[in-house]
């Protein structure tokens, strides 16, 4: 089957990684091209063979397809979206899901926005609901992931892990990829308007506790230390390595994609989530980053808030707490 794809918003995110990726899928091809800025819209349409749409309702009554990928700022995502699931398309956005004052400030009354857009989904069986979480495609979060699901490192225990403020959103969603559902948090920033340099304590489900902060300005976007029973394994960077050991041993795992094993890119990180996510539109599988990994993450990221704002523990509060569990490991 081909896949018809809309690409609704062809700005940087669009324009850049979406609609490229996307094009490299074999079975997908890109039929509508439609952003409120006419230039855009045709450029993009010229682009890909495709038509242009200035209005999203004209879109959904002319064009005929499959999927709509949204890449568009947190500030239109839920009209969009909401537009789309209710005329049965798969969708793929980005991330944060809803974040009225920018994605560095999420709070608790963005979260019920995420949620109607997953109560929307979850009434269309079959759709999927993919978020652009792009790490999950970083081949050196895809080995770590094995390792740890191998056993070899033992259970969790905790983590430690900073990060540039600018993959903030990114790292909470990876945090609950590695250590599982979060169920509160004590956080810290000084400057609670901007809250580029904040810190957190995670506590998890499981039992284990994560530190968490992130900088203004850091050399590495991120390393991520995940702490076993056995061993510990580091995970460095988009697109950069991961090495591991046992607690009583010398002998240290590497593994560098970036130099042994095959390139790997910010870009190629779009190219591997996307042909994923059509992937489990075409076996009716699970995706990795889907409408749930979408709200956890706007839970844990709200809790944050509220306890930098009241300098108090706040608890996670999981809508649906059975739904988008991970293995944990
Ligand atoms: N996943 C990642 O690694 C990553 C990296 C950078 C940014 N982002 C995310 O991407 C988003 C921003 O992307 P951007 O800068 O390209 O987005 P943007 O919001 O600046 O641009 C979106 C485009 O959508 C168009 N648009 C807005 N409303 C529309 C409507 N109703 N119908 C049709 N078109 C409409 C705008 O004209 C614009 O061209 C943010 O949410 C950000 O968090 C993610």
């Amino acid at each position: 089957m081909m896949y018809k794809v809309a690409v609704i918003g062809y700005r940087a995110q669009g324009s850049i990684h979406h609609a490229p990726a996307f094009a490299r899928v074999p079975d997908c091809r890109i039929v509508a091209i439609c952003d409120v800025v006419e230039d855009r819209a045709k450029e993009g349409a010229e682009k890909y063979g495709a038509t242009a749409y200035m209005d999203v309702d004209k879109l959904l009554e002319q064009e005929e397809f499959d999927i709509a990928n949204i890449p568009v700022g947190e500030k239109y995502r839920h009209e969009l979206v909401m537009k789309c699931l209710r005329r049965g398309k798969h969708i793929f956005t980005e991330k944060p899901l809803a974040a009225e004052d920018g994605q560095f400030a999420i709070k608790l009354s963005d979260v019920p926005v995420a949620r109607e857009m997953v109560d929307e989904w979850q009434k269309h069986e079959g759709l999927q609901f993919g978020i652009c979480f792009g790490l999950h495609a970083s081949a050196n979060v895809v080995r770590a992931k094995e390792v740890i699901a191998g056993g070899e490192l033992g259970d969790f225990a905790g983590m430690h892990v900073i990060t540039q403020h600018n993959s903030w959103n990114h790292i909470i969603d990876l945090v609950r990829y590695f250590g599982g559902e979060v169920t509160g948090v004590a956080a810290y920033a000084d400057d609670q308007d901007e809250m580029s340099a904040k810190t957190a304590t995670l506590k998890f489900e499981n039992g284990g506790l994560a530190t968490l902060a992130s900088y203004k300005r850091l050399a590495l976007q991120f390393q991520i230390k995940w702490i076993g029973t056995k061993g510990e394994i580091i995970v460095n960077n988009i697109a950069g390595d991961a090495y591991w050991y046992l607690h009583d041993s010398l002998e240290t795992r590497v593994y560098d994609e970036t130099r042994t094993v095959k390139r790997c890119s910010y870009k190629a990180i779009f190219e591997g989530l996307i042909a994923e996510f059509v992937s489990s539109i075409r076996e009716g599988s699970d995706f990795v980053a889907d409408g749930w990994a979408g709200l956890r993450h706007m839970e844990i990221d709200a809790a944050i808030t509220e306890s930098i704002r009241t300098g108090q523990f706040a608890t996670v509060n999981r809508y649906r707490p059975e739904m988008g569990r991970r293995p944990i490991g």
